[in-house]
């Protein structure tokens, strides 16, 4: 029997304090878990809210980590799958369903595990797999269909939260959807919308930003949205004055689906929610059907994730990487690469 194994992985110690470290894992992978080898690991929105020190909900040190594809190495004993056993999952490339949720609490026990009153985040509140290797518990894999580049994998999560979003939007075929921000969230969701077959238009107040909607996804594109216009908005940046925008933006009985992450909490019109019978209705990352619908949408060609990568990066240089993400502008999505 060898000995443990040693691994490189980012670790933010405090705000602005990121490196990257040696450590061990043991040579035997833990039972229910496997043993994976990250190809790519995307740098998101909330991974610069860790090293900025405002993510309301972490402790430090965090180890980063949500957005991964990689190669399933080993397997720890009593890893099960339906397909033929454990040992099938060795050499498949899986993308990380990052959430682990109790099972246990009323919204576990209703299915919607993704709200669990313990959740915890690989990658924020649990170890995440920024990293050369990472054991990850089974059931939190999914793998990828033959023939799709593994690389593609690693938009599989922010792609959830948009298929996440539009399942719960509900029928948009035919309809007038405005995204606001042409960030990869807000991009992720007007594919998906656009899949689905609504009419969308990309609003994003950055420049470069509506470049990148128009030129790379051939979106129509506007600097502000407007008023009464949309039977559905799609809100995705997360400030007071971009749900404002959203909720004068829908036609009466109109929906406005909250997906930007609100730090602060906006003064709103609920005058205009009350008086035009607007629904509401806010968004969490995803389930697995979400996250099945995503891969899907990649392999398939309907969703072409190299629209949105910019950037590959060595995990060695990862505050280089942050560095370049947190740019933003021109830039969308920057990987690191193991
Ligand atoms: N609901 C979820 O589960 C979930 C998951 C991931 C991310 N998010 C959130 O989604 C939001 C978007 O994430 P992202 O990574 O795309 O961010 P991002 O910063 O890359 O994009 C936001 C975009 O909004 C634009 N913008 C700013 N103010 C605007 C306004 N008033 N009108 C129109 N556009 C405006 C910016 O120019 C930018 O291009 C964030 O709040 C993020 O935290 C939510
Ligand atoms: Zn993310
Ligand atoms: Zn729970």
């Amino acid at each position: 029997m060898s000995g443990p194994l040693s691994y490189r992985r980012v670790v933010v110690d405090a705000p602005e304090q990121l490196r990257v470290e040696t450590a061990t894992l043991p040579a035997e992978v833990p039972a229910g878990h496997a043993r994976l080898r990250p190809t790519a690991i995307g740098i998101c929105g909330s991974d610069l809210h860790v090293l900025g020190g405002h993510h309301p909900f972490v402790s430090y040190p965090v180890y980063p980590g949500h957005e991964v594809v990689g190669e399933v190495v080993a397997v720890g004993d009593g890893g099960t799958v339906e397909d033929g056993g454990a040992d099938s999952w060795i050499g498949r490339v899986a993308v990380l369903e990052p959430s682990l949720a109790c099972g246990t609490c009323r919204t576990c026990r209703r299915g919607k595990y993704h709200l669990c009153e313990d959740l915890r985040v690989m990658g924020f509140q649990a170890p995440g797999a920024m990293a050369e290797l990472a054991d990850v518990p089974l059931d939190r894999l999914h793998p990828l269909p033959a023939g799709m580049p593994a690389e593609h994998g690693a938009l599989v999560e922010p792609l959830a939260v948009a298929t996440h979003a539009l399942r719960l939007t509900g029928d948009v075929a035919g309809r007038d959807v405005a995204v606001l921000g042409a960030g990869t969230i807000g991009l992720t969701c007007a594919v998906v919308a656009r899949e689905d077959g609504a009419n969308v238009l990309v609003v994003d107040t950055d420049d470069a930003r509506r470049r990148i909607a128009a030129e790379r996804f051939g979106f129509e594109v506007a600097a502000e949205v407007g008023e009464q216009a949309f039977d559905v908005v799609l809100e995705c940046v997360g400030n007071e004055g971009a749900l404002r925008s959203a909720i004068a933006a829908v036609v009466k009985a109109g929906t406005v689906m909250v997906i930007g992450v609100h730090g602060h909490d906006p003064a709103i019109q609920a005058g205009w929610v009350q008086d035009r019978e607007l629904r509401l209705q806010g968004t969490l990352m995803y389930q697995t059907e979400d996250v099945q619908r995503a891969i899907d949408l990649l392999a398939g060609g309907r969703a072409d994730a190299g629209a949105w990568i910019d950037a590959r990066v060595p995990l060695e240089e990862a505050q280089r990487g942050y560095d370049l993400a947190r740019a933003g502008g021109a830039t969308l999505k920057v990987l690191l690469v193991p």
